[in-house]
């Protein structure tokens, strides 16, 4: 269990957070094409090497979050990519979940799925080099949603999987999402945050909490609200929601993007330093640390180094968000 700890406590270090780039298949085929790149394996594998040779990339992301597919692949030298990453002082993490399906009993809802085998995948992801997995339950708001038996499937599932995670020695990302997609205003975001945070706590009753990485949302207000926000409207919005409900233990919190412009999740990440949390706070992103590699790259060998220094960019202004020294 110190193991789990200390993996937990290095993805969070001072200055650091969490690159997450386990886009599935059907996900990144899709971000490819449009960014006119064929949607290929080999295109695949070659976007992630670019992203993950980036130049001292570890000196300020952690652990990058990898899908199945690229996990088994290889760099241009033969080593996998967990190899590489490990070698470039980069904790490989690995996405376990198999996608959000329709929950019976719920129309219009989805739960999570993944758990049927996941016992012996993760003895297998942990024997090709995984240090920390991931696990995301998607929450939309709408009309009478969500409702209590998505909440609780969905926070049931997520503390199933952190448990098999923790016995295989892997540092579960517990990754509750709720999505911005809607006309809902911030405190509906706030009050769906706190009560699948509850609900999620409550499932991981008994779970190492110093080996656990929380991966929630921000409180944003939605898509079609018409509502803005500033940043440090967002920063106290969510670190006010998650101190009323986060266990203290938790080894950190990282958030997801979310559909966020880069600049505003960082702007909304550089608020949040300047309050009182009992945890560090960073970033997991994806979106909102990758878009402007993949548009600088455009599946061009020629332009690798571009969509490096894009992605270096975005780490940059994000751990400039960390220590207080972001503007924008
Ligand atoms: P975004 O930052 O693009 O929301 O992605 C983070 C993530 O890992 C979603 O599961």
């Amino acid at each position: 269990m110190a193991d789990l700890a200390h993996t937990a406590a290095a993805m969070v270090a001072p200055g650091k957070g969490i690159l997450a780039a386990d886009e599935s298949i059907a996900t990144m085929s899709a971000r490819l094409e449009k960014a006119g790149v064929a949607p290929t394996e080999e295109n695949r594998r070659a976007y992630r090497e670019m992203l993950i040779t980036t130049p001292d990339l570890a000196s300020g992301v952690s652990g990058v979050i990898l899908c199945d597919e690229t996990f088994r692949q290889a760099v241009s030298d033969g080593r996998t990519f967990p190899e590489a990453m490990a070698q470039r002082g980069l904790l490989p993490g690995i996405k376990v979940d198999t996608g959000a399906k329709p929950l019976a009993g719920a129309p219009g809802e989805t739960v999570t799925e993944g758990l049927d085998g996941l016992r012996g995948r993760l003895a297998e992801y942990a024997a090709l080099g995984a240090r920390f997995a991931k696990w995301r339950a998607v929450i939309s708001i709408g009309d009478g949603r969500p409702t209590r038996r998505k909440v609780r499937a969905d926070a049931h599932a997520l503390a199933r999987y952190a448990m098999l995670c923790q016995e295989a020695g892997i540092v579960p990302i517990v990754e509750p999402e709720v999505l911005m997609e809607g006309t809902h205003g911030i405190a509906r975001c706030a009050a769906v945050t706190s009560d699948v945070l509850q609900e999620v706590f409550a499932e991981l009753d008994g779970a190492e909490l110093d080996g656990i990485v929380l991966k929630p949302n921000m409180v944003v207000p939605g898509r079609d609200s018409g509502e803005t926000a500033t940043p440090d409207e967002v920063a106290q919005a969510t670190v006010s929601t998650l101190r009323a409900v986060v266990e203290e233990k938790v080894a950190g919190i990282a958030f997801l993007s979310g559909g966020q412009s880069a600049a505003q999740a960082t702007a909304n990440l550089a608020a949040m330093q300047r309050l009182e949390a009992p945890w560090p706070l960073t970033f997991s992103f994806g979106r909102g640390l990758v878009d402007p590699a993949l548009a600088a790259w455009r599946g061009d060998p020629e332009r690798v180094a571009d969509g490096q220094q894009a992605l270096a960019h975005r780490v940059a202004c994000n751990t400039a968000a960390l220590t207080g020294t972001y503007t924008d």
